[in-house]
């Protein structure tokens, strides 16, 4: 990765591509071209071969304090509704390759709203969660009150959105909002650790096993276990299922393509 960012910090290591949330002076509020950054580099990651998950952070003593308030403040309706900023967003939700995020001190607003669009989430024990948008006489616009809603159902989720109340590591997993909370100094390491574990998976079942894990939130469960079924049925296309099986038989490790 050549080019050069203004807003995060990019870098692949081995199989993973990462992306650092770098506007620290402002503890990583997320402006416009800040996301569109993000959304660039992680659907080349989602593009390249040698990317097999995702890990995204932020730099300094928070993972996002929120959407630029110095950006909004000012702003007329009709504006949002012209510009339509949180479409860009939404092309997080179509990455195919696993997105393993990992929150360190604040995850307000839409940094709150950033991390839950990964698919697996490590906090630090420092980590604090929350919407505080209520106070600020507005509410989450990128999918926090249907993103939480779903995690936590309705009546906590009510309760956080409501209150704007900021939520601890502890609480956050404790409501199954999140996977793991480690120690600050470990919280990189350990989320490199995860996202090689699963990186030396076969790539297409991660992919599959990612979109039919999706279709669980919203779909009937008779309609996402025929979805599954078909993703099932097409991983037997690949060489990787060919080679998965034999080396079980052969008594040895798989060597994994992503074909
Ligand atoms: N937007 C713009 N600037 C922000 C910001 C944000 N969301 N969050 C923090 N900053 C800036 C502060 O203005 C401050 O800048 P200056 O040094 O120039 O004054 C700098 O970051 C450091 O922040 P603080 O001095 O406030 O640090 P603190 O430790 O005292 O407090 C905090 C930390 C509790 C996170 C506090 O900064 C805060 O409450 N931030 C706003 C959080 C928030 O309301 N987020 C939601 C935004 S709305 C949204 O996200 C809508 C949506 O759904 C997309």
């Amino acid at each position: 990765m050549s080019r050069t960012y203004e807003y995060i910090e990019v870098s692949i290591e081995g199989a993973i591509g990462v992306v650092m949330l770098n506007r620290q002076k402002v503890l990583n509020a997320i402006n416009r071209p800040m996301v569109t950054e993000i959304v660039t580099v992680i659907e080349e990651f989602d593009r390249d071969d040698e990317v097999k998950v995702i890990v995204l952070s932020g730099k300094g003593r928070a993972f996002a304090a929120g959407a630029d308030i110095d950006e909004m403040a000012e702003a007329t309706a009709i504006e949002l509704e012209l510009l339509n900023q949180f479409t860009e967003w939404d092309r997080l939700a179509w990455v195919k390759k696993p997105i393993v995020g990992a929150v360190q001190g604040f995850a307000l607003g839409g940094g709150f709203e950033l991390a839950l669009c990964c698919d697996i989430l490590f906090a630090a024990h420092d980590a604090e969660f929350g919407f505080p948008e209520i106070s600020l006489g507005v509410m989450p616009g990128a999918g926090g009150t249907q993103r939480l809603t779903k995690l936590m159902g309705k009546s906590k989720a009510m309760e956080w959105l409501l209150t704007g109340d900021r939520m601890s590591a502890d609480e956050a997993l404790h409501h199954g909002v999140i996977n793991r909370v480690v120690a600050k100094e470990l919280l990189m390491e350990e989320t490199m650790k995860f996202a090689r574990k699963i990186g030396k998976q076969a790539p297409l079942s991660l992919r599959l096993i990612k979109e039919s894990v999706h279709k669980a939130v919203d779909y009937p469960i008779y309609e996402g276990m025929q979805f599954e079924r078909k993703n099932f049925y097409l991983l037997f296309a690949s060489k990787d299922q060919k080679e998965g099986m034999r080396a079980f038989k052969e008594k040895r490790k798989p060597n994994f393509e992503g074909e």
